[in-house]
């Protein structure tokens, strides 16, 4: 079974509350956006294979590591999974980047795909797969459905607040993928948006409505 995650570092904590307020701008909602993910991401990345080497500093040979290469990708899922990537690369900035896009039937409410722009090596990479919100956990299922379906064997789900709706559903049809968060909250509302979450995260980065 899947695990899940959730990251209480206070500046991760402090960054979510900023992100939450409803006064909070569009640019300031980016960069705090930008900020969780990267500091998620450091924190995930803390058992990234290292190997030994030797560097030589001004005054004499020291043993030292670094990464041994793992390769790896980012996914963010269209649109609101953009404005997590910066913030990640920054920490990772030779990870490949693919992208996910899902739209929902509006008769069936299933999402649907409509553009997949992957890696070509995807089996060999580890997958961090980015949205900012796991609210049903419809969209996330069919994006890392699709990841496997075209070879992806090792994906991680990183959200920054998710709804227990979402949380369950990913871990029922994904038991292999772990899922990290900065908050999982109380529940959905009858509209689907998670309470008392943030609001549309996509709207927020992208000055829409
Ligand atoms: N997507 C959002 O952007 N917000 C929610 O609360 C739920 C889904």
């Amino acid at each position: 079974m899947g695990k899940v995650y959730v990251f209480d570092h206070p500046l991760i904590q402090h960054k979510l509350t900023y992100i939450r307020n409803k006064e909070t701008g569009t640019k300031e909602f980016r960069e705090l956006i930008d900020e969780v993910a990267g500091l998620m991401a450091y924190e995930i990345t803390r058992d990234l294979p290292l190997m030994d080497t030797t560097v030589e500093t001004p005054v004499a040979t020291a043993k030292a590591k670094v990464l041994e290469g793992k390769k790896l990708g980012i996914i963010p899922i269209l649109r609101a999974g953009l404005g997590m990537v910066d913030g990640i690369k920054q920490l990772i900035p030779t990870a490949r980047v693919g992208h996910v896009g899902l739209y929902r039937d509006p008769e069936t409410l299933q999402p649907v795909e409509y553009y997949v722009k992957l890696p070509s090596d995807i089996e060999e990479r580890e997958l961090l797969v980015v949205d900012p919100m796991l609210a049903t956990g419809g969209s996330a299922v069919e994006a890392i459905h699709s990841l496997k379906k075209r070879g992806a064997k090792n994906i991680r789900l990183i959200c920054i607040i998710a709804a227990p709706e979402g949380v369950e559903l990913v871990t029922k049809e994904h038991p292999d993928v772990d899922i990290y968060l900065a908050a999982q909250d109380e529940r959905l509302n009858e509209k689907g948006y998670i309470i008392p979450g943030l609001g549309d995260a996509g709207d927020r980065l992208f000055g829409t409505k």
